[in-house]
């Protein structure tokens, strides 16, 4: 019957206050103990990269990045490895970083190319003295997939990866799109009678909330053993925070999926070809 059904795209997103007995270096503690006991589970989904990571966030960081050869590239928060292995195969001299050493091992373990171009640390990004040992003025670029939005805070990454950076160097992120990725956000479906008689499904967002958006956990990826934390930042904070470290803005991408890969009713991102899940930027130092 015409009417309409709401579904939060991950159901485990129930907002959920920091302002806890939480300190911050217990909340990062959490997180790594979190993403270290997924690790496996998702290393097994992502694989070489999953539909996101294909053909929403791989390309985009990518064009954004524009590798040229030999380039030394750090990767934050690699997970898997799945875009080292890609900037590797550019012909880029990378160091891949994540604080999971579960993360780190996995993405060893898949790597038989280019294994002399690809070196994983164990880093906290969160962590200043951590990342600022990987080697002040090394990359030429620094990439940041997927992660700042799982962080309790970004100013310390943002102010050492300034540090880590060559003269004429770049940082490009990929976040969820904050003003339509978030956990005040639902996909939604409604059953409308068309003039001719049929039904069919019309697709939209609702935006509960953006600005005011609390810390609160949610899974990254259907199915998957336990939720992590996403720290929501609207626009003018995770920018805000970039301007107030040194950097400008000098590209942006809002990739969405193509409306080819739209389905029969479902409440998946794919049935929203109009809006994009996923932003990529790359900010330069002033
Ligand atoms: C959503 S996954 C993205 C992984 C990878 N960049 C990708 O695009 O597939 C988030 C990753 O960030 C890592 N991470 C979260 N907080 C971190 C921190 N403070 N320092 C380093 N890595 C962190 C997690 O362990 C996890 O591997």
């Amino acid at each position: 019957v015409p009417g309409s059904f709401v579904w939060d795209e991950i159901t485990e997103r129930n907002a959920m206050n920091t302002d806890s007995a939480h300190g911050l270096a217990d909340m990062v503690r959490e997180t790594r103990e979190i993403w270290d006991a997924k690790a496996a589970f998702w290393d097994a989904e992502m694989g070489e990269g999953n539909v996101f990571h294909q053909v929403l966030i791989g390309p985009a960081a990518e064009r954004l990045l524009a590798v040229q050869p030999d380039e030394r590239i750090l990767d934050v928060g690699c997970g898997n490895g799945v875009f080292a292995r890609r900037l590797a195969a550019l012909g880029a001299w990378v160091v891949a970083t994540d604080f999971s050493p579960r993360f780190v091992e996995l993405a060893r373990a898949r790597t038989v190319a280019h294994v002399d171009r690809i070196d994983y640390q164990v880093a906290d990004a969160t962590n200043e003295d951590q990342l600022l040992a990987l080697g002040e003025g090394r990359f030429d670029a620094v990439v940041c997939n997927m992660v700042l939005m799982d962080m309790p805070v970004i100013d310390p990454l943002l102010r050492t990866v300034a540090r880590l950076l060559a003269p004429g160097g770049r940082f490009v992120f990929a976040v969820q799109h904050p003003a339509f990725n978030s956990n005040a956000v639902s996909l939604v479906g409604e059953v409308v009678a068309t003039d001719d008689g049929r039904r069919e499904t019309r697709h939209s967002l609702k935006v509960a909330d953006y600005l005011g958006v609390s810390a609160g956990k949610g899974a990254g990826m259907p199915g998957e053993p336990a939720p992590h934390w996403y720290f929501h930042r609207p626009l003018g904070v995770l920018l805000g925070a970039c301007f107030a470290a040194g950097f400008v803005l000098d590209g942006l991408e809002e990739p969405a999926l193509p409306a080819e890969d739209a389905g029969h009713g479902a409440l998946t991102w794919a049935n929203l070809p109009g809006i994009p899940p996923i932003l990529v930027a790359r900010v330069v130092p002033r």
